[in-house]
């Protein structure tokens, strides 16, 4: 039998992270499916995500960070019992109207040591700069008015 022959092995299926950066956006890589309001899903492994509420180019980071104060080390202490992600697919992210970054999909969440935090198929990362429950929304946008 020649090697052409031999069957070759299923792809391992890809892992979907994210971690956030300190003082800077939520960094994911995996299999990402972006949703921009008034344009195209984007389907990329890799993105840097606005969190401090500034950027001009919202979902994306666009370095405003930098600049706007925004200060988050990202030192999330990781949960007492981490499930392991069984499920496996693409990981949607959303960003709701004038509120947070939903997210949709097996995800694995790390700080910026990135260790790993917690696991899910479904939640909201904060988007607006103001919560204080980093990474996740605690529903401060509403309170700061946030707008994008
Ligand atoms: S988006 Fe920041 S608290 Fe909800």
């Amino acid at each position: 039998m020649s090697d052409s022959a031999l069957p070759v092995p299923p792809a391992a299926p890809i892992a979907n992270a994210a971690f956030t950066a300190p003082n800077g956006p939520l960094i994911a890589t995996g299999d990402l499916r972006i949703e921009i309001p008034g344009a195209e899903t984007r389907t990329q492994p890799k993105a840097s995500l606005c969190r401090c509420g500034a950027s001009n180019n919202k979902p994306f980071c666009d370095g405003t960070h930098r600049t706007s104060g925004y200060q988050d080390a990202g030192e999330a202490i990781p949960a007492a019992n981490i499930a392991e992600l069984t499920e496996t697919g693409p990981i949607t992210f959303t960003p709701a109207p004038n509120g947070p970054l939903l997210a949709s999909g097996p995800l694995t969440v790390q700080n910026a040591a990135k260790q790993t935090i917690a696991t899910t198929t479904s939640t909201a990362f904060c988007r607006c700069g103001a919560s204080k429950n980093t990474p996740y929304c605690d529903g401060s946008h509403k309170a700061i008015g946030f707008q994008g």
